[in-house]
């Protein structure tokens, strides 16, 4: 299967706290584009669902609507885009997914997130976005955002544009701690 490609672009945005956090997701709903897949990451509690509930929002979705998907395989909301937001943590394997009917979903004209994407890897498409949280305090965490294939690298270039506008940006090793940081590498 495709899905494990080169990397084209990673960045990492440090978020303090669930504002930052909402931040991002703010971030990434204004740079998202019809058909994309986010591979989403992270132990429970690391924050998937809150991402995606931010990204939705900020779509114009009405957060009543908006669920933990927990007992279902994929909710759908209506934003500016159809949003499907699948959860595979039950499922007992890719295949499981894809008699679901996943791949249908993944070339729609919707954006895709995948909450425990790491079960379904061989099944994601080539071009995905991916997206490891990592909890590094009891209200901070890592988004490690990593671009495979060509449209999930012009998100990411976009991304990178839009939180520079946020203001806190890590330069590199050796910038001191930071409330904030995003910086993107080259990876290619
Ligand atoms: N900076 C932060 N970003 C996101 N969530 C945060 C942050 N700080 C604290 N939290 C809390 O962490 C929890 C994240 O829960 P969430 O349901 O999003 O996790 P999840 O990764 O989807 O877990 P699961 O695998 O169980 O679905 C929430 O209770 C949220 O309030
Ligand atoms: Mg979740």
């Amino acid at each position: 299967m495709p899905a494990e490609s080169t990397p084209s672009a990673t960045c990492l945005f440090a978020a303090a706290d669930e504002r930052a956090t909402g931040q991002l997701g703010a971030q990434l709903a204004a740079v998202l584009e019809p058909g994309i897949v986010v591979a989403l990451i992270g132990n429970l509690g690391a924050g998937k669902t809150r991402l995606v509930r931010a990204v939705a929002e900020a779509a114009g979705v009405d957060r009543r609507e908006i669920n933990s998907p927990t007992f279902v395989l994929v909710h759908e909301y209506e934003g500016r885009w159809p949003i499907y937001h699948f959860d595979t943590y039950r499922l007992h394997d890719a295949s499981e997914f894809v008699d679901l009917g996943a791949e249908e979903y993944f070339h729609s004209a919707g954006v895709c997130f995948v909450e425990w994407a790491d079960r379904v890897a061989r099944v994601l498409p080539a071009d995905h976005l991916r997206i490891e949280i990592t909890t590094t305090g009891d209200t901070s965490r890592e988004f490690r955002i990593t671009a495979f294939g060509p449209r999930a690298a012009r998100v990411v270039e976009r991304l990178g544009v839009g939180l520079a506008g946020v203001g806190k940006w890590d330069q590199g090793p050796g910038t001191g701690d930071r409330e904030a940081g995003f910086g993107v590498q080259d990876s290619g």
